[in-house]
């Protein structure tokens, strides 16, 4: 498609982008046409190195041929079917599904969603608990529905819906490279958690029925809780008869390392977990995952949750087939070897670079928080736009993430198939881009960064 053509039907027919928003400006950005492996290309033929996989659904790399098989595979014999009614697909998913799950975790329920998927499990843990407030991190992000879950996704500006769900709290998230109350770890003892759920206590409405956290909170700036945090979570919930539920949309699959986020968090069991993005391999199919006690205590209060496409055969052939390429194909290890490599990368340019203030992340969840000042921490929101608009016109995409409204962490989440050589390539984008923000003001060696596996 030509440029004109292409201004033409964005000016007359496409709704226009809020700026504070992650699509913002998109009408400005290249066109694309195609896609495959850790590659998108525009229009103009351009070829880009995609590090944040699409929305994060191509985790497993654009059109990966093993979906693309199965998929049209569905597609020839059955495409959509009633949910009131099962089908052989479904039943593989669950039982594939169920059998990876970590126990006790077997129940599992569809839909299309990451959005639905957590409105689904807010709803479980309100029915299985009889309780109902929620409380999630004040940096976490859970969905774009409307009402529920942009309600709890904190780290956007609530004051930008038309209305909010009521039992609905924020609580201080773990951010320890700029905590929240002001101390160090671990000799904190997890104030900002204790803190919080005092504050939270005083202000239930009724009687609580859960806790949501993302293992690693990505929007809010791939903020990983220190070890030991969830523990202390763990007991909180139990404490006030509080569900834990793991949002898994950015975590789960392979993507840290494990097959689930929360995994690296030891002795740490959810009731609930939800997943989505690469899920589907690139189709939208999303799961809500329980206990079978849970399960049937929430059915029991009259609970269930479905969409008209939530467990359409198309969907689920494609999410049993996503499951199997991330145990054929190691797709945890894949992505822990990327995570060695690109940390290695960023801990080099950092003894260069003053501007790189945390490397953080885990496996193809990664994030790197840039500061004009290693001591002050002041957040280099300009420089990382700079380096953004540099490494996307030099082939190398990302998104720019941050606590509310900073926007001074690169986060970067390319396909677990990515090659040695596509992170090397992007690597030396990003040294380049370094290089050109920082003219005339690097240093030699730069003291003071951190850098955890955290
Ligand atoms: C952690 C998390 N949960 C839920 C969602 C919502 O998923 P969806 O956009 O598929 O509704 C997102 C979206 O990015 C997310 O990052």
């Amino acid at each position: 498609m030509k440029k004109n053509r292409i201004k033409q039907i964005v000016d007359r027919w496409v709704f226009p982008t809020e700026t504070g928003s992650y699509m913002g400006g998109l009408e400005n950005r290249p066109v694309l046409e195609k896609s495959n492996g850790s590659i998108v290309t525009d229009t103009e033929g351009k070829e880009y190195l995609d590090f944040q996989s699409g929305q994060m659904g191509a985790a497993l790399g654009h059109q990966h041929p093993r979906m693309i098989a199965a998929i049209q595979k569905t597609l020839d014999s059955m495409m959509h079917a009633s949910n009131a009614l099962l089908h052989v697909p479904r039943l593989k998913l669950h039982e594939t599904l169920g059998k990876l799950l970590p126990k006790p975790l077997d129940k599992s329920l569809f839909l299309v969603s990451g959005s639905d998927s957590i409105e689904a499990s807010i709803d479980l843990a309100r029915k299985a608990t009889g309780g109902l407030d929620v409380v999630g991190f004040h940096a976490g992000l859970h969905g774009s529905t409307s009402y529920l879950t942009r309600s709890i996704s904190f780290n956007w500006t609530r004051s930008k819906h038309s209305i909010v769900a009521p039992a609905t709290a924020s609580i201080l998230a773990p951010y320890c490279y700029r905590c929240p109350v002001g101390l160090k770890y671990p000799s904190c003892k997890f104030q900002c958690l204790e803190s919080s759920m005092e504050m939270a206590d005083a202000n239930f409405t009724a009687k609580p029925a859960a806790f949501i956290a993302e293992p690693i909170l990505s929007a809010g700036g791939v903020i990983v809780p220190p070890k030991g945090y969830y523990e202390a979570v763990r007991k909180v919930c139990d404490d006030r008869g509080m569900l834990l539920i793991f949002d898994e949309s950015q975590t789960g699959l392979g993507k840290t390392g494990r097959l689930f986020g929360f995994q690296h968090e030891e002795g740490v069991v959810p009731d609930i977990i939800t997943i989505s993005k690469h899920f589907g391999g690139g189709l939208p199919i999303s799961a809500v995952c329980t206990t079978s006690k849970i399960a049937q205590t929430a059915v029991d209060a009259g609970y269930f949750a479905t969409r008209s496409h939530a467990t359409d055969p198309l969907l689920c052939a494609a999410g049993e087939e996503s499951l199997k390429i991330v145990v054929d194909e190691d797709m945890p290890g894949r992505a822990a070897r990327i995570e060695r490599r690109i940390k290695r990368a960023f801990r080099k340019m950092a003894q260069e670079f003053e501007l790189i203030g945390d490397i953080r992340g885990r496996g193809v969840l990664l994030g790197i928080e840039f500061v004009t000042d290693r001591k002050k921490k002041t957040p280099a929101n300009k420089e990382v736009a700079a380096m953004f608009e540099y490494c996307l016109s030099h082939g190398l995409i990302f998104q720019t993430r941050g606590v509310r409204d900073l926007k001074n962490v690169i986060r970067l989440v390319p396909p677990m198939s990515s090659s040695d050589a596509e992170v090397d390539r992007a690597m030396s984008i990003m040294y380049d881009a370094l290089r050109a923000v920082t003219k005339g003001r690097r240093k030699g060696k730069a003291a003071g960064t951190r850098s955890r596996r955290g």
